[in-house]
């Protein structure tokens, strides 16, 4: 079936065709004025379908700083996500597959009713080892059903979770274990990864210490022998082996704390963005259904970690709240070889794929034979997430994963907006290379200037989001109200929400991202801040400065670079770059690790002693350095040209 057509008039604009309108929830272009004229009402109407237990006094609360949606409304996540769908007879739907990593080994499936058996005993465990509503709990876990069952359980009793990557070091994880407070960790023995076991709770074990973390469930996945604390640890299939199938969902205030997610600022530290449960529920339930045109009968395929909040929105709730099958798939999309995904979709009949453009031009780089083997006929939508897609990487995954038939749905928003916020409608269109599309129905996105005036069709500035903010946006970081403040309202004030990212609009009002205007980079679709990754390299015992850059890369988006200046007697060597390598795996992750590192004599800085950060970008850009003139130590920028090669 064809659910797209090309304009006759615009090379490459897609249009939805009729077969599309007619499957779409939404095919009338008419729904962006009627929301515009009154977002909270049309918020308030996209709320009744889901469940409320009560329902809310005041739709939108538009205080400063402290915006609110659906006061008064009793609701609970895991409800919305399971509860609902097997009191309406549907139990016996496939709510997930599991495709381990090994080829060989057989999947799971677990239908809405075994989800909620699941969910219901790990929540009466949670229960009986002492966590309350609005204790935290932290979840340290590969891909496996585990993952998105631990998430639903603690939002089943109103605990808050905070999942942490599994590819993230013990030091990531203990910082976000303390920051959050954590009584309770759940974690695995391992996970497989290009075919390779890997033992994860060593890692779970080094991070524990200065925590208030008292137990630590584990998860049996690979069954290798791995240290257990008879005092703290419990495997997982033995707590909840006693325990009873159900597990009532406990009715939360809308406004209640559902999860923490931390991720990059521009500063060292990671940001605890906390997600409440009304609005979240509404806006991620909302956009599931309208963005990927979910009906029961799709199979849904994103391909995000729950580490990340795309995991946490498209992977979880957003595909169980309607009610869909979701896949979670625990390994790289390059083993066995590179057409595991498309064999994963032939197998599975996925009828939505949402991926990142990074893994879009790893599959481009890798051929087109692999995906050519597959029958990829099932697919319907096709989404995007994470970074700027570029126009080759756009009509590849087009023409060869969409066979020209399927709408791409380039979804704009962030870990702070929770749920997406820009994109194109598959019912409504237009699909174009690059450009992600009209802010969502009900949110209200302008392109500002400095001063905070909007600019004219097709001028650059910065993208904000006025009031009613969106459902799902972040009510904060967690313990640092000034730090929220300043972060997103610092710019512009309390009524315009700074993205920090660069757009340009169309007379349409289609929106194209151009990219983060902070120091926060974006790596093979992982945020990641350049402070960090300094901050990571100046552990290391001789290193005395370090200042970390990025530049563009043409499969990861963005890499970092790294100048370093080592301590006096301290000598640059291979063997040094590779232990400065290993520092950074130990303190972020192997995703943050540096493509390009320069020992250096010294890099440019202001009068003031600030590293000017935008000469080195410049650099390893090839693009012009501006004026040096203002520097205290102008001479050491033709020393750095030197040594990247600079050919601007
Ligand atoms: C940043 C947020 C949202 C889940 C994954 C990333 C960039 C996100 C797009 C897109 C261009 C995009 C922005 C944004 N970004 N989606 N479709 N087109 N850029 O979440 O880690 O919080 O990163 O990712 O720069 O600010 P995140």
């Amino acid at each position: 079936m064809k659910w797209v057509q090309p304009d006759p008039k615009r090379e490459n604009w897609y249009w939805p065709t009729e077969a599309m309108k007619a499957r779409a929830w939404v095919s009338d272009p008419k729904i962006y004025e009627e929301a515009a004229a009154d977002p909270v009402a049309f918020w308030a109407k996209r709320a009744e379908e889901i469940v409320w237990f009560q329902k809310w006094s005041e739709t939108y609360v538009d205080e400063p700083y402290a915006y609110k949606w659906f006061v008064g409304g009793k609701l609970n996540l895991s409800y919305n996500s399971i509860d609902r769908h097997v009191e309406a007879g549907k139990g016996d739907k496939v709510a997930l597959i599991w495709e381990p990593e090994p080829p060989d080994e057989p999947n799971r499936i677990l239908t809405y009713k075994d989800l909620l058996v699941e969910v219901s005993r790990l929540a009466n465990a949670l229960k009986r080892l002492g966590i309350k509503k609005g204790d935290r709990v932290g979840i340290y876990l590969p891909m496996i059903p585990e993952a998105v069952i631990a998430m639903q359980a603690c939002v089943r009793i109103g605990a808050v979770h905070t999942v942490v990557f599994s590819a993230f070091s013990a030091e990531s994880l203990r910082d976000r274990l303390v920051d959050s407070g954590a009584r309770l960790l759940i974690t695995a023995d391992g996970y497989y990864r290009r075919g390779k076991l890997i033992d994860l709770k060593p890692q779970a074990d080094q991070a524990l210490t200065g925590t208030k973390v008292e137990k630590v469930i584990v998860v049996r996945r690979t069954g290798h022998p791995v240290p257990m604390d008879p005092k703290r640890d419990l495997w997982y299939h033995e707590l909840v082996s006693g325990e009873k199938d159900y597990c009532p969902a406990e009715p939360l205030d809308s406004e209640d704390l559902a999860f923490i997610l931390y991720t990059s600022g521009t500063t060292g530290k990671p940001k605890g963005v906390m997600h409440t449960t009304g609005g979240y529920a509404v806006q991620v339930y909302t956009t599931a259904k309208w963005d990927f045109n979910l009906h029961e009968d799709d199979v849904h395929f994103c391909t995000a970690d729950v580490g990340w909040i795309t995991g946490h929105s498209y992977l979880n709730y957003g595909p169980l709240m309607n009610g869909v099958a979701t896949v979670v798939y625990e390994g790289s999309p390059d083993y066995p070889d590179f057409g595991r995904m498309w064999q994963i979709i032939e197998k599975h009949k996925v009828t939505v794929y949402y991926t990142a453009p990074t893994a879009i031009r790893m599959h481009v780089k890798w051929g087109d034979e692999w995906p050519k083997k597959y029958d990829l006929s099932t697919l319907r939508v096709l989404g995007t997430v994470g970074e700027p897609i570029n126009e080759e990487a756009w009509l590849w995954y087009f023409k060869l994963i969409g066979g020209e038939r399927c709408p791409i749905i380039d979804t704009w928003w962030q870990t702070e907006t929770g749920a997406t916020c820009v994109q194109a409608l598959p019912g409504i269109g237009p699909f174009i290379p690059t450009v992600a599309g009209r802010p969502f129905p009900g949110i209200r996105a302008k392109i500002v200037d400095a001063g905070g005036t909007p600019v004219n069709v097709g001028e650059g500035g910065y993208l904000v989001i006025e009031p009613p903010f969106p459902p799902a946006l972040t009510r904060g970081l967690y313990g640092d109200p000034e730090k929220f403040k300043a972060t997103y309202f610092g710019e512009f004030g309390p009524r315009l929400y700074f993205t920090k990212d660069g757009a340009r609009m169309d007379e349409m009002g289609n929106i194209r991202i151009t990219g983060r205007v902070d120091d926060v980079m974006n790596v093979a679709g992982h945020r990641l801040a350049t402070a960090e990754v300094e901050d990571a390299l100046s552990q290391h015992p001789l290193v005395s400065e370090v200042a970390v850059v990025s530049r563009p890369d043409d499969i990861k988006g963005e890499v970092p670079v790294a100048f370093v200046l080592l301590k006096a007697g301290a000598q640059p060597s291979e063997d040094l770059k590779k232990e400065l390598i290993k520092t950074v795996d130990k303190y972020i992750g192997p995703t943050a690790r540096p493509a390009e590192i320069y020992f250096v004599e010294d890099v440019p800085k202001t009068r003031s002693g600030k590293i000017m950060r935008r000469i080195l970008k410049a650099l390893v850009r090839g693009e012009p350095v501006g004026d040096i003139t203002t520097l205290r130590n102008p001479e050491c920028v033709e020393e750095l040209k030197r040594l990247v090669g600079y050919k601007g």
